[in-house]
């Protein structure tokens, strides 16, 4: 009999988007064929511990998986770099499920911008998505889009604001140099938190103390008036790219209520009705988005297309939305490539760039 892969699926974590993440990874937990996976199921709380959920069998019998369980004594998991691979060890028992590869489903910081790829890394233990580097870049807004530019890729004009500073930016000269209206976001959040259109001097200044509660340096950008147009990418040195979809805004933008809080909140339209060329289009920017910040494994690149006939990336996102009717598995589902086989996929492309890893030389033996 082939031995079964050991999958960790880690979800839940410290950012807004924990319930997020748990859904996504509910439907990560359903459609993992369990004649090739055992599952080892790892929540982490709001504040940051790690849970082995302990009743995976239960979630993989249907019953639903709404919350972290914590673990009795509320003792934590942790992970342990070993010589060779590294292990999970749960304080009280000691118990340590060796993991093959492990899924982190932890949208937005602390998840999708390296600090758990970083922990991973170290640790030995393959994972899937985009490593430390790519991770940090495409969580944060100003590298992302420095790197953008760098590579060509059309994006919105841009003023980086940072904390200590913020005193230099005057409303009249922030619009002469972006226009009006313009938007402001903090440089690391995600989910549209802390996200503001600004059209007077007086939501400006609401705009800024909304974006800094969130981060230390934040983005005041053009606004780009376009439909939103997504594209999945999918590889590692030679990634692929879906057919793109749209989501049209119910709300003034893509706004975090219009996410998350009201059901009608968008319409999601997959594919997009689009003629070939901008298909075409969009599918080569996705992936130049994706290399432009040395993304592996998966990625959404999201681009607003203007009625005059241009595109602007608008971001990338390492750990897009995974539930079965979330835009990264939707697109590729319209594309050829059922929910279960992306899955396949990307389990294969993690272990994949893990033995790559392995090939090169990490250390240099003087006079050899
Ligand atoms: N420059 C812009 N022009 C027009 N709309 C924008 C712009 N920036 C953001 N938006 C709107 O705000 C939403 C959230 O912004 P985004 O930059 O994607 O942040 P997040 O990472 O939180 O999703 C977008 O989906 C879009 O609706
Ligand atoms: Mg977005």
């Amino acid at each position: 009999m082939v031995k079964k892969v050991r999958v960790g699926i880690v979800f839940g974590g410290r950012s807004i988007e924990h319930e997020v993440s748990i859904l996504s990874a509910r439907s990560i937990i359903e459609a993992l064929d369990k004649d090739k996976y055992e599952l080892v199921l790892i929540g982490i709380d709001k504040e940051g511990g790690w849970h082995l959920q302990e009743d995976s069998a239960a979630h993989l019998l249907g019953k639903e998986l709404k919350q972290i369980t914590q673990h009795k004594d509320k003792e934590p998991l942790s992970i342990v770099p070993q010589r060779s691979e590294g292990t999970l060890v749960h304080a009280s028992s000691g118990k340590s499920p060796a993991i093959d590869v492990v899924f982190p489903v932890l949208h937005g910081p602390y998840g999708e911008d390296g600090t758990i790829q970083g922990l991973l890394k170290m640790a030995r233990i393959p994972f899937i998505g985009a490593g430390v580097l790519a991770s940090a870049a495409g969580m944060d807004k100003e590298i992302m889009k420095r790197l953008f530019k760098e590579a060509g890729l059309p994006t919105a004009r841009f003023i980086t604001v940072r904390r200590h500073k913020r005193d230099c930016y005057c409303f009249k000269d922030v619009v002469s140099q972006v226009g009006l209206p313009f938007f402001v976001k903090p440089a690391n959040a995600g989910s549209s938190v802390g996200v503001s259109k600004v059209k007077t001097e007086e939501d400006f200044l609401k705009a800024m103390n909304e974006a800094f509660s969130y981060d230390h340096k934040i983005l005041i950008e053009e606004y780009i008036v376009g439909r939103e147009i997504e594209c999945s990418v999918l590889g590692n040195e030679d990634p692929m790219a879906s057919l793109p979809g749209e989501l049209i805004p119910q709300h003034e933008f893509y706004s975090y209520e219009a996410k998350y809080l009201d059901e009608q909140g968008a319409q999601f339209v997959i594919p997009a009705r689009l003629e070939t060329h901008w298909q075409h289009q969009i599918q080569e920017l996705a992936i130049r988005a994706f290399q432009a910040i040395c993304c592996e494994g998966m990625a959404r690149v999201d681009f607003f297309l203007t009625p005059d006939g241009k595109l602007f990336v608008n971001e990338i996102n390492t750990i897009p939305g995974f539930t079965k009717i979330s835009m990264y598995p939707k697109m590729w589902e319209v594309s050829g490539l059922p929910y279960g086989e992306l899955l396949d996929r990307l389990i294969q492309l993690a272990l994949e760039r893990d033995n790559q890893d392995k090939q090169v030389q990490t250390s240099h033996q003087i006079g050899s």
